[in-house]
């Protein structure tokens, strides 16, 4: 059992971060591996990716958007309550190397991945430029401490009511158009951000990282639920990423088999909630 230890509430409610007691995990995980969550014996398999730990405290810090019965539960969950199993770290860490200017994108919850990361990518002595998007200012996350790691930072919102009016694609282009020293942007969020920051970075040739989300169930390679085809091959995201080369991922393909499931997460998160 793993014991929430704090509970923090974002976006309205509809993101939760929980500090989790895993001193076993806290010790060995790094930037970009995730975890996977049973609440309950007979409960869903979640992968939830490690937003930031503190291996002398012996605590992972986990963050996750509302969106079906497994997350929905979880909200209700308070500090002291236990989470039955958090098997991990799983998946590849993500690749940092000291490169000299990088663009960490980031959008909605996706901000919450690539926190861990850019950190990482700020600590190996990178300059690190971050642009990070929400859909209105509400909805906006780990504000302070992307500013924090960030030699710049530019927040866009879709309404305009808060930093820059727009996508979070519209300032990376105009980096990318002014300056020539970018030497690599990682980009994650929804997979239309993904999609389109990679659309953009393979005009101007910058190489860029993606962290993909597809379902997964035993995350260690056996299931072959996550599989995703980068490069014309299939990969598993359990073992083989979750991040990736964004210029080789076939994106319709991953948007086609996230929503395969869509009307049983839905019918069993009105069974949830109806009792
Ligand atoms: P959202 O739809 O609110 O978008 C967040 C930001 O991404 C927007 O403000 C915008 O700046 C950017 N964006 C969105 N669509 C874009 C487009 N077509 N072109 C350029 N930029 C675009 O995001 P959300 O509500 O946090 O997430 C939506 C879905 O994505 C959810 O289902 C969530 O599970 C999934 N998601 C996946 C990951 C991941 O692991 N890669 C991360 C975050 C969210
Ligand atoms: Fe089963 Fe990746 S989750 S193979």
């Amino acid at each position: 059992m793993h014991q929430i230890i704090r509970k923090k509430e974002m976006a309205k409610g509809t993101i939760v971060q929980f500090d989790v007691r895993a001193p076993q995990i806290a010790k060995k995980a790094k930037p970009g591996q995730f975890v996977i969550v049973r609440l309950t014996e007979t409960g869903e398999r979640i992968p939830l990716t490690i937003a930031d730990l503190d291996s002398f405290e012996g605590y992972i810090t986990l963050i996750f958007q509302v969106v079906g019965k497994t997350t929905a539960i979880m909200r209700t969950l308070n500090e002291g309550d236990a989470i039955k199993d958090l098997v991990g770290p799983l998946g590849k860490p993500a690749d940092i190397q000291k490169l000299g200017t990088v663009i960490m994108v980031g959008g909605g919850t996706g901000v919450a991945i690539l926190y861990h990361i850019a950190k990482a990518f700020k600590a190996a002595g990178n300059t690190v430029i971050s642009i990070i998007g929400a859909r209105d200012k509400d909805l906006l996350i780990l504000e302070d401490e992307m500013r924090t790691i960030s030699d710049e930072l530019v927040i866009t919102t879709d309404d305009g009511g808060y930093g820059q009016l727009g996508f979070v694609t519209e300032p990376l282009q105009r980096y990318l158009d002014e300056r020539y020293d970018i030497k690599e942007v990682y980009a994650i969020g929804p997979i239309p951000m993904m999609k389109f920051v990679c659309k953009l970075t393979k005009k101007y040739n910058v190489p860029t990282m993606v962290s993909l989300n597809p379902v997964m169930i035993d995350g260690t390679g056996m299931c072959g639920g996550c599989r995703v085809n980068v490069g014309n091959e299939t990969k598993f995201c359990c073992v083989d990423g979750p991040d990736f080369n964004g210029h080789e991922v076939d994106f319709d393909e991953l948007t086609k088999r996230n929503s395969m499931y869509l009307k049983e997460e839905k019918d069993a998160l009105l069974f949830s909630i109806r009792g």
